[in-house]
C-alpha cells in the first residue's frame, strides 16, 4: 500500500507525493498504487503498442507525436498520450490500435509482456539541469500542483531525490542497467539534445527501429510538424476540443502547459552561479562511473 507524503522545509517548500515501496510519485496515481501496478503487471500487451518512457520533462510529449505520426502515417497532432501511470488498464485495454502509452517509471513497473520483449519503447533522456527548470516551471503552471514553493527550495528536493519519480540520477542509472543487462531488443534509447540537434536523422531511425516504411516527404513532413516553433503554434488550434478543455482546466495560463521553450541550455537562466557549482559537484559525483555525458548547451 502506498502512504501520502509531504515533505517540507522550514521555508515553507512544500511536495505531496504518494510513497510507495521506497519511491516517491505524483499524487493522481489512482488508488493505492500497489493494485495499479500489479494489473499493470499482467497488462496484455499488443505487437503494435509503442511505449515512451521517461524521467518528466525529458521530451515525453515530442517523442509521442513523432511516434504517433510514424505509426499511424497520419502527420495530425493527438494531443497527450495516455500514461499508464494514471489510467486503469480496463480503460487502456479499451482503446485502439495503434495504441502509444507513456510512462515516467522505470523497466521494472512495465507490463511483463513489454520486458519479454513484446511492443516497442522508446527511452528519451535529456540533461538534469533543463529538466529540473522544465519541471519547476510546470508545477507552477499547474492549478493545483504537488509542489509549492522557490526555485531555490525546489532544486534542494531535486538535488536530494525528493520528487515525484525519485530522483533523475536514480532514474538514469536504472535505464543504464537496462542497456547493459536486457537483450530483449525492442527498446530504443534518443536523448532530448540528439533530437533537437538533427530531428530528421532521429525521426528516420524511430522510424526504422517501429519497422514502418515511409518515403523521404513524409519523414520531412514529420520533421517540419515535430519542430518546437510549428508544434507551440498549431498544436492548441489542431487538437480535439475536449482536450483543449482540459488543457484551459489544468493549467494557470489556459494553454498546454509542456510547450515552453523547447531548448538546451535554458538552464543558464534560472540557476545562480552557487546553485550551478553545487549542482555541477553532484552531477560529477553521481555520474562518476558513467561513460555517458550529457550536453547542457
Ligand atoms: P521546456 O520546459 O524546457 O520547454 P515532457 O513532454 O516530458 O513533459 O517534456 C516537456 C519538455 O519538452 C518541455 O521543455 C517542452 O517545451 C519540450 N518539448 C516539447 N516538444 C518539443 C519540441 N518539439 N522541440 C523541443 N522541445 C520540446
Amino acid at each position: 500500500m502506498c502512504e501520502r507524503v509531504e515533505e517540507s522545509d522550514s521555508e515553507g517548500n512544500t511536495l505531496k507525493t504518494k510513497k510507495y515501496e521506497g519511491k516517491l510519485y505524483v499524487s493522481i496515481i489512482p488508488g493505492n498504487i500497489k493494485d495499479h501496478f500489479e494489473s499493470l503487471q499482467q497488462m496484455e500487451v499488443r505487437k503494435d503498442d509503442t511505449f515512451i518512457l521517461s524521467y518528466p520533462k525529458s521530451g515525453t510529449h515530442w517523442v509521442f507525436t513523432i511516434a504517433s505520426m510514424l505509426r499511424t502515417g497520419n502527420s495530425a497532432y493527438i494531443g497527450s498520450p495516455h500514461f499508464l501511470d494514471y489510467n486503469d488498464v480496463d480503460y487502456l485495454n479499451k482503446l485502439p490500435s495503434p495504441r502509444l502509452l507513456a510512462s515516467h517509471m522505470t523497466f521494472d513497473r512495465l507490463p511483463l509482456q513489454v520486458r519479454e520483449g513484446k511492443g516497442k519503447v522508446f527511452v528519451v533522456s535529456r540533461n538534469p539541469k533543463d529538466v529540473a527548470v522544465s519541471l519547476y516551471t510546470f508545477l507552477m503552471k499547474l492549478t493545483v500542483s504537488d509542489f509549492s514553493g522557490t526555485w531555490e527550495g525546489f532544486l534542494k528536493f531535486y538535488m536530494e531525490g525528493k520528487m515525484m519519480y525519485g530522483s533523475w540520477f536514480d532514474t538514469f542509472f536504472d535505464w543504464e542497467n537496462i542497456k547493459d543487462t536486457y537483450s530483449g531488443g525492442n527498446i530504443m534509447y534518443l536523448v532530448y539534445e540528439d533530437l533537437k540537434q538533427d530531428l530528421f536523422h532521429n525521426i528516420t531511425k524511430m522510424a526504422s527501429f517501429l519497422g514502418v516504411t515511409h518515403d523521404k516527404s513524409f519523414l520531412e513532413e514529420v520533421t517540419e510538424r515535430c519542430t518546437f516553433k510549428t508544434m507551440v503554434k498549431t498544436i492548441m488550434q489542431e487538437i480535439k476540443p475536449q482536450e483543449q478543455e482540459y488543457i484551459k482546466k489544468v493549467s494557470e495560463e489556459k494553454k498546454l502547459p509542456i510547450y515552453r521553450k523547447g531548448e538546451v541550455g535554458d538552464w543558464k537562466n534560472h540557476f545562480t552561479v552557487a546553485q550551478n557549482e553545487t549542482f555541477d559537484r553532484l552531477y560529477e559525483e553521481q555520474m562518476r562511473d558513467s561513460k555517458f555525458k550529457f550536453r547542457f548547451e
